[in-house]
């Protein structure tokens, strides 16, 4: 591979959505921000620099950062935040990934606007498994506030409520034309007839699960979190915030006469409010001329089909979606599903709730792994592992299992207070793990997609209702599961994941659901270097900021 080198300069930018003008936090004044382009193999070099106010760190989402969790990016996991006028060179090498990722901020809520696309090319010479496509588009979801996001999120965490939903869904930064005085606003996909387009579909949307579609045309799925997967066709997808998707897009062999609406719109099963408005953006054929299409007027204006998309709350057709997803498990592209597993745990994720001495009814609302709501600390996880300086910022006594045994779908107990705590799990180098998620509904059933930092793990097995540890291992599918970075553990059910522990250092691992991350639901693994000097964590860099 080669060495590339970015520079991202961190800065304001005045941004208008919606008929409004606000000043945002930008990666070198661009909205979404810049696309990062590698292959497989290369050496990254990102130099951040900080130019505003706010303490910043970047996440490279997805990147397995073997060796190199220096540059993870997640604020006092694996680094203290670049303060203003800073700035910090992130370097790592993309070892044995292609497809596609996605940058964002990972401290507080700015990856409301501090969000990109990364597109891993194969190797030179090495094709795609299936029909190389005409051309690639990134299509990214966001959200759009007309309120300072931080502020939103600060005062909801002040008073212990939820924070306000956001205003709109974004296609590349733009509402499009379902909004408000956003017709201007659209993205606009041009297809040339009979060719077949590579979408990179990204959720970057803070708090909701999408579901996506364009009018008139069948999608193959293709690749899911930078895997291939066997390819197979649908008109909906479903992507949860932290995913990434490639659907092949086949034009019609002739143009039509009608432009296409793509859109997306949330899954939504929690408790809470949400916002179930719609995002979209036009997919326009070209070379039309006037004599082959009759229903074009002067204006040029072909008649607008629209995609249906299904209700906010169907979980049949999530469920249905998410579980045609299967490793490629090809000779060429294996899946190396761990078949013995040397740690079992078994993970409650859920909302509950906290005292609060300022809060109405003195209590907020949290969210917990296990019932343990993770407390961030004030300097570095990965630090004080590597200097063995643990003493005061974090504890190894993360619960392996709840602190409680109910019907965890079913009526809730009375009186569940989570706990609080910096905790963590350590893994010795290598072991294979087996990790079960089980939803809660102590303030109510909600699908979380729990997001795993520095590894992908695969997905052996679902369901809904309690998992039952001595009939659902039989039915694990430890062939071709899906293997992911982002899995959604659905709304009243649980899923079973396995992972290798390979990668020495510290890891993050939380919902992807910004709200849910503020209110605690993370954690974070330990994994020891192992015994050979390429089994061990380097030491860090000498520009790592400082807290
Ligand atoms: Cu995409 Cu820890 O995040």
């Amino acid at each position: 591979g080669i060495t590339r080198h970015y520079k991202f300069d961190i800065k304001l930018q005045n941004v208008t959505r919606l008929c409004q003008t606000k000043s945002i936090v930008t990666v070198n004044g661009q909205f979404p921000g810049p696309r990062i382009i590698a292959r497989e193999g290369d050496r990254l070099l990102i130099k951040v620099a900080n130019h505003v106010q706010n303490n910043i760190t970047i996440h490279w989402h997805g990147i397995r950062q073997l060796r190199s969790g220096w540059a993870d990016g997640p604020a006092y996991i694996t680094q203290c935040p670049i303060q203003t006028g800073q700035s910090y060179v992130y370097n790592f090498t993309i070892t044995g990934q292609r497809g596609t990722l996605f940058w964002h901020a990972h401290i507080s809520w700015l990856r409301a606007t501090l969000y990109g696309p990364i597109v891993i090319l194969p190797k030179k010479g090495v094709p795609y498994p299936f029909p190389r496509p005409h051309k690639e588009v990134p299509i990214i979801f966001g959200e759009w506030w007309k309120a300072d996001t931080e502020t939103v999120i600060n005062q909801a965490t002040q008073t212990g409520g939820a924070p306000n939903n956001s205003d709109a869904f974004t296609i590349n930064g733009l509402p499009g034309p379902l909004y408000n005085c956003s017709g201007k606003d659209t993205f606009k996909l041009k297809v040339k007839p009979g060719r077949t387009y590579l979408l990179r579909l990204i959720n970057a949307a803070l708090n909701d699960e999408l579901f996506f579609s364009i009018a008139n045309h069948t999608l193959t799925v293709v690749e899911a979190d930078a895997i291939y997967v066997k390819p197979f066709k649908t008109n909906i997808v479903l992507i949860t915030p932290g995913q990434t998707t490639n659907v092949l897009l086949k034009a019609k062999a002739k143009a039509p006469n009608a432009t296409f609406l793509m859109a997306a719109r949330p899954y939504a099963t929690g408790p809470a409010s949400f916002d179930n408005t719609t995002t979209a953006a036009i997919l326009e054929y070209e070379h039309l001329s006037a004599s082959t299409s009759k229903n074009k007027n002067k204006n040029n204006k072909l008649p607008l089909l629209k995609p249906s998309l299904p209700v906010f709350n169907d979980t049949t057709l999530a469920t249905k979606f998410v579980s045609k997803i299967r490793s490629l498990a090809s000779a060429k592209f294996p899946a190396k599903v761990p078949q013995k597993v040397d740690r079992k745990f078994f993970f409650t994720v859920g909302l509950g709730i906290l005292p609060c001495a300022q809060c109405a009814n003195n209590t907020r609302v949290a969210a917990s792994i296990n019932n343990v709501s993770f407390v961030q600390p004030t300097t570095a996880l990965l630090q004080a592992h590597f200097f063995n300086k643990s003493k005061g910022v974090y504890t190894t006594d993360f619960p392996t299992n709840p602190p409680f045994k109910f019907n965890y779908t079913g009526t809730p107990p009375k009186n569940i207070m989570a706990t609080t705590g910096t905790k963590v799990v350590v893994l010795p180098f290598n072991a294979s793990v087996e990790l079960v998620l089980q939803d809660t509904s102590i303030i109510g059933a909600e699908s979380h997609p729990l997001h795993l930092h520095g590894f992908n793990f695969f997905v052996v097995g679902q369901g809904f209702g309690n998992f039952n540890s001595k009939k659902d291992p039989a039915k694990f599918n430890l062939i071709d599961p899906a293997e992911r970075n982002t899995v959604g553990v659905p709304s009243g059910g649980w899923v079973a994941i396995r992972f290798l522990a390979d990668n020495p250092g510290v890891w993050f691992m939380h919902c992807h659901l910004e709200v849910h991350t503020s209110w605690g639901l993370k954690m974070a693994w330990v994994v020891n270097d192992g015994k050979k000097p390429n089994q061990k964590l380097p030491p860090p860099p000498s520009d790592l900021p400082k807290c």
